[in-house]
């Protein structure tokens, strides 16, 4: 893992979408995984001003709330208006899940298909969740490989994101640690409140899954990029 400090936000996004830019560049066509937050949104506005670059890059979201009451909060919704519309993605070209639907096992199913069809992820960029999570991949005794069902921890149920939703989500879908460390790029954004311990874990260099971050000590082309 390649490791850099920033002082401010604007010099850490610039850098982080110089790593993405750079990527597309190379290959117009990649797959883009997109994770939702405050940390990646500044870069995506950095990447707004090369908007021509991506008409033919591919999204797919890194996870979802289950159970929101309004669409507004939803990574959906995040993504529409960070990625989707300022960099003029395609309809065809974005692979949303459906955390509404009846049967959310077959929509993880049908994520992992279309991951096999579609994938590995070229860029994968990601945030570092307070209790070390990636995704809802989420601290515990086994992580899982594929897309799945979590159960949220209580302090990801917090996330100001979903503040407008009256109902507090308990639980997401989210790709799973082998689809993220199939990427061939990890872009890790750590920036915002509370992630001392989460980020002095992650340096540590000690891999477990109490914090699934530290995993990324596993895959050989990682960016972090840490806001100080
Ligand atoms: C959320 C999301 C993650 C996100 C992370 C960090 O719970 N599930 O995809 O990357 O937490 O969010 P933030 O950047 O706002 O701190």
């Amino acid at each position: 893992m390649n490791i850099n400090y920033f002082s401010d936000t604007e010099t850490m996004s610039q850098k982080a979408a110089e790593n993405v830019l750079e990527e597309i560049r190379q290959n117009p066509k990649s797959l883009l995984c997109t994770a939702t937050g405050s940390s990646p949104k500044k870069l995506y506005q950095n990447l707004a001003q090369h908007a021509k670059l991506f008409e033919k890059t591919r999204i797919i979201p890194l996870d979802e709330w289950i159970g929101l009451s309004t669409p507004e909060g939803s990574c959906h919704a995040y993504i529409e208006e960070y990625v989707l519309n300022p960099l003029q993605i395609p309809v065809a070209h974005y692979f949303g899940f459906n955390a509404d639907a009846l049967h959310l096992e077959q929509e993880c199913n049908r994520i992992q298909e279309l991951l096999k069809r579609e994938g590995p992820i070229d860029i994968c960029i990601l945030g570092l969740g307070k209790n070390g999570h990636l995704g809802f991949n989420e601290p515990a005794e086994e992580l899982q490989a594929h897309c799945h069902i979590a159960n949220l921890a209580a302090q990801s149920q917090e996330h100001n994101m979903i503040g407008s939703s009256s109902l507090k989500p308990t639980k997401g879908l989210t790709l799973g640690m082998q689809d993220i460390l199939a990427a061939k790029k990890i872009i890790l954004l750590v920036s915002g409140e509370g992630k001392e311990l989460a980020k002095e874990q992650l340096l540590s260099g000690t891999i477990t899954t109490d914090c699934p971050a530290t995993w990324l000590w596993k895959h050989d082309n990682t960016e972090c990029l840490i806001l100080n």
